[in-house]
């Protein structure tokens, strides 16, 4: 059997430290879209918790898009090597049998998953760049299926794929990433809305499907997160990247890491079907 991973903690009676199990010890998390931005993040803030990391992109390139590391398998073998084993696996989401192969790479590499985070997707036309025109009446339909396919629809597929092993272990923990756009009317980024919006249903169902099983399954709803994808695609106010200690500011990628790492470990043991909006307050009404 493995040995525990441990960190050491003082303890207030001692300031010898105490080794303790670090959280997520014996958990193997894949993360989608890890290959970068938010997604990354989560995946590192999970590796910091002790589970053993599946990286995923839909290819080795996709993670120097916005330059933030050459490539996937660069990237894994510079995360690897310290507490966690990491491995990485690519596939597009929106492919059914791109995911069934990818899935069982992962399985074979690393065993069975119990946290998955569906971070894939974003606000991504059928271009490679953000939709336009984008209003309710105003959309291209190839825009419409682009942004569907890489959001809903992947994190459905890859869902399905995984959670009936979870039911079968009666062990795992699923936290799916929207947004804030799923949560109010807005005449702007109508597919993604829509999208993220159709997650949330989503999410709620497989939360009740889930239940008797123990599995769970989470929503996080970031308002705008500073990736690199988003600085890199926007003018951004200075004011709202650095604004003291007011809340009135973008998100820091950690931010958000920090609620999957709730949603993901023990603490939230008896939370399911849930919707976390993280966004510092700008949404405060029922979600
Ligand atoms: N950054 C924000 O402001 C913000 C706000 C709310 C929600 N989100 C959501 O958070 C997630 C990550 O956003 P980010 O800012 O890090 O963007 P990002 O573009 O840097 O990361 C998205 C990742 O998903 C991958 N991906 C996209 N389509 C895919 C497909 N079909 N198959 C496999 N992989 C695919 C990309 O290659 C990339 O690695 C997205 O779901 C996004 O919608 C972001």
């Amino acid at each position: 059997m493995a040995l525990p991973k441990l960190a050491s903690l003082s303890t207030s009676d001692s300031n010898k430290p105490h080794p303790v199990a670090l959280p997520l010890a014996g958990e193997i998390a894949l993360v989608t879209g890890s290959g970068r931005g938010l997604g990354n993040i989560i995946a590192r803030k999970l590796m910091a918790l002790g589970a053993d990391i599946i990286l995923h992109d839909i290819n080795e390139e996709a993670p120097a898009r916005f330059g933030e590391v050459e490539s996937l398998s660069a990237l894994a073998h510079s995360m690897s090597g310290q507490t966690s084993r990491v491995v990485a696996v690519t596939g597009d989401i929106s492919d059914a049998s791109a995911i069934e192969a990818m899935v069982a790479s992962a399985r074979e590499k690393l065993g069975e998953i119990s946290i998955l985070v569906n971070c894939a997707g974003g606000d991504i036309g059928a271009d490679g760049n953000k939709p336009s025109p984008a209003t309710p009446t105003n959309f291209k339909l190839e825009d419409l299926y682009a942004v569907l396919d890489r959001n809903l629809i992947g994190t459905m597929l890859v869902c399905r794929e995984i959670a009936p092993r979870m039911m079968a272990n009666k062990k795992g923990s699923i936290i799916n990433i929207a947004s804030v756009l799923a949560h109010y009317g807005a005449p702007i980024e109508i597919s993604y809305g829509c999208a993220k919006a159709a997650i949330v249903h989503y999410t709620r169902s497989l939360a009740a499907e889930l239940r008797d099983c123990g599995v769970r399954a989470n929503v996080v709803s970031p308002g705008p997160t500073m990736t690199a994808r988003f600085l890199a695609t926007r003018e951004t106010d200075p004011k709202m990247r650095e604004n003291g200690s007011s809340l009135i500011r973008y998100a820091k990628p950690e931010e958000i890491a920090d609620a999957i790492s709730f949603f993901a470990g023990n603490e939230s043991r008896y939370v399911t079907g849930q919707v976390l909006l993280i966004d510092g307050g700008e949404n405060i009404f029922a979600a």
